[in-house]
């Protein structure tokens, strides 16, 4: 491991807010290594020059949000098709949302903790929030490329933002906690809808490489959460849990089914967008308890493990 300075160490031992073990620094240090070996450039991490292929979904059918329902039988095969893009739209812009508030979260951090965080976890916090920036960037291109709209309407912004903001003046896992598992969820949820023959390359391809970089955020959240649960009392441990819970179903049910969709199909949405009970019902259609349970079965099983469900 690298030498840290006296200053450093004083400063862990005054208050560090991530401690962990020496196999997770080992780890921390090898992602470092891997990150600074592939840079990802936006002009050449995928083939733009190819453009969307709009003969193809962008995602499987089945994994439409209202696939199933009485409401998804209704539509036409163009307005089916209107509607996998505009959700794969969705998808796209809940990565920009997220990742352009966890970079400024991390880089919180890295401002408030500077001398008391040990230095591979300082520059790891960084190399991921700059990650997540280029991230974004891509994600912004891909809508160019594919002519979708971003859902950042004022009133369709996700309620996920303001969640992240009430874990600022908390320990930082409260916000690593909350970013792992918005981020976690969204990247298990874009492999399991496109890694298919029958998918949009483009589309397929930008979530490929973005896979590999979460891969790494997902792993370094973990540990550090991990550790925390290892080393807190109890009563901190059930604080922080309790926090959780409260956000979890919110946004279980927001990335399941939004229902301001309505707002940009250019048909008339079978749901209205404050039908509280067909949205209800669609939440819970058979069809999406059943891609819950498949796509999101590594996060919940972890979560279940931490006791994090509410
Ligand atoms: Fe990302
Ligand atoms: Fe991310």
């Amino acid at each position: 491991m690298k030498q840290q300075s006296d200053a450093e160490i004083a400063g862990q031992v005054a208050g560090n807010p991530i401690v962990l073990d020496q196999k997770s620094h080992t780890t921390v240090q090898s992602f470092i290594a891997a990150s600074n070996r592939k840079l990802l450039h936006v002009d050449t991490i995928v083939p733009w020059a190819q453009d969307v292929d709009v003969s193809k979904p962008p995602k499987l059918e089945e994994t439409s949000w209202i696939y199933g329902t009485i409401q998804w039988r209704g539509l036409s095969p163009a307005q089916r098709t209107e509607l996998l893009w505009l959700e794969t739209a969705r998808d796209v812009s809940y990565c920009i949302w997220q990742e352009q508030a966890f970079a400024e979260m991390y880089i919180g951090y890295v401002n408030r903790y500077h001398s008391s965080l040990s230095s591979d976890i300082r520059e790891y916090l960084v190399i991921s929030s700059r990650e997540e920036l280029v991230h974004t960037l891509m994600f912004r291109r891909y809508l160019h490329v594919a002519k979708l709209p971003i859902w950042s309407h004022p009133k369709t912004i996700p309620r996920f933002p303001a969640f992240a903001k009430r874990t600022i003046n908390q320990h930082p896992v409260y916000g690593i906690l909350w970013n792992l598992l918005v981020k976690w969820h969204t990247d298990l949820n874009a492999m399991y809808q496109t890694q298919h023959a029958l998918v949009d390359p483009l589309t397929r391809a930008i979530f490929k490489e973005h896979h590999a970089e979460e891969t790494r955020h997902i792993a370094f959240a973990k540990m550090i959460v991990e550790n925390f649960f290892t080393t807190a009392h109890a009563g901190e441990a059930n604080a922080l849990r309790e926090f959780i819970k409260r956000a979890f179903g919110i946004f279980l049910h927001e990335i399941t089914f939004m229902p301001e969709i309505a707002r940009l199909t250019s048909f008339a949405f079978p749901v209205a967008i404050d039908d509280h009970k067909n949205i209800q019902d669609i939440r819970n259609s058979p069809n999406n308890l059943r891609i819950n349970r498949e796509r999101f079965r590594d996060v919940h099983e972890w979560c279940m493990k931490y006791k994090l469900l509410p």
